[in-house]
């Protein structure tokens, strides 16, 4: 297959979908548009239009395949609560939703709390349709600009060492960057976490069929030497029956400067996929090595630009 037809015309669902040669083709393009001036991707999706349908709250994905269509050309459709603004509050299905936004647009974005609904939705969707957050389940986009981030700053991403904290649970940007990571070769992740919020036994199974070590830690104590990135997630309290649960739970392991200074090498990126609430002291923001409020967030516009654009573009 020629490398643009890699991704034309095809759904983003799961990490599963994509390979090595994929991922290296689509970070090449970012990298091309990161160098392109402004202007001169104008043209790329001029007449696209691109469903954008948020079943739950969003700041950075949604903001950023916004900006991303529109710093392309096209133009967005945008649903930021469609469970109050459009027909689904009268019952209207999923499946039919999908098929009227088929009707006006060239593709979808879609986050919807509950997981699987995006391979659903893909399924009856005549359009692509690119998982934007499905519940528990996965977050590819966010996996892609998060692993372009070290691809970015390392120059591979084999061999690599990274460090997970947090709801391994139910953090589907932790399940999607496992599976990435698990496309290269030689690759671990320490995993830290409470031990109710440790990634899933189905999961960890499913990961020893891959080529990734996942090496479960207990305290900062045994968190390795020179990772190449460490990767805090938000405890999800709306995963949450038991809020008592939750409240015990959230700061369980808080990144401070201190742990920075102590552990940190001097070449670990310090990533998260934000929102924080709290489990990052406001103090690490100012160290070089923190790239969630600024490289890996903007990277985030940038690998959605390259993406849509290997999806729609007709060039
Ligand atoms: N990283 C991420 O998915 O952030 P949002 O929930 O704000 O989109």
């Amino acid at each position: 297959m020629k490398n643009s037809e890699i991704f034309f015309g095809k759904d983003i669902i799961s990490l599963d979908q994509l390979d090595r040669k994929s991922i290296e083709f689509l970070f090449q393009e970012v990298k091309r548009i990161k160098k392109t001036p402004v202007k001169k991707l104008l043209k790329t999706l001029s007449g696209k239009v691109v469903g954008l349908m948020f079943f739950e709250p969003s700041t950075r994905t949604f903001s950023s395949n916004s900006a991303a269509v529109k710093r392309l050309g096209g133009q967005t459709v945008e649903y930021q609560n469609p469970l109050e603004t459009s027909s689904v509050v009268k019952g209207e299905t999923i499946e039919d939703t999908t098929k009227m936004m088929e009707q006006y647009c060239d593709a979808i974005v879609m986050r919807h709390p509950i997981a699987g609904t995006l391979r659903k939705v893909a399924e009856v969707s005549d359009i692509p349709v690119i998982n934007a957050g499905d519940g528990i389940g996965e977050h590819p986009t966010q996996a892609l600009l998060d692993m372009f981030t070290v691809f970015e700053k390392h120059k591979h991403l084999d061999n690599i060492k990274g460090l997970m904290v947090g709801d391994l649970l139910n953090g589907r940007t932790v399940h999607s960057i496992i599976k990435c990571l698990s496309i290269f070769s030689n690759n671990t992740l320490y995993l830290l976490s409470p031990k109710q919020l440790r990634l899933s036994d189905k999961d960890l199974e499913e990961a020893k069929k891959r080529k990734i070590k996942l090496i479960e830690i207990k305290s900062f104590k045994e968190i390795p030497a020179d990772c190449h990135f460490w990767y805090w997630t938000r405890v999800q309290k709306e995963r949450f029956v038991d809020k008592d649960e939750y409240e015990r739970l959230k700061l369980s392991f808080i990144l401070t400067k201190k742990l920075v200074d102590e552990k940190a090498g001097k070449n670990t990126l310090i990533m998260h996929p934000l929102p924080r609430v709290g489990e990052i002291e406001l103090a690490v923001d100012a160290d070089p090595r923190a790239v969630y409020l600024n490289i890996e967030a903007k990277n985030g516009m940038f690998v959605r630009m390259a993406l849509l654009s290997l999806i729609l573009k007709t060039r």
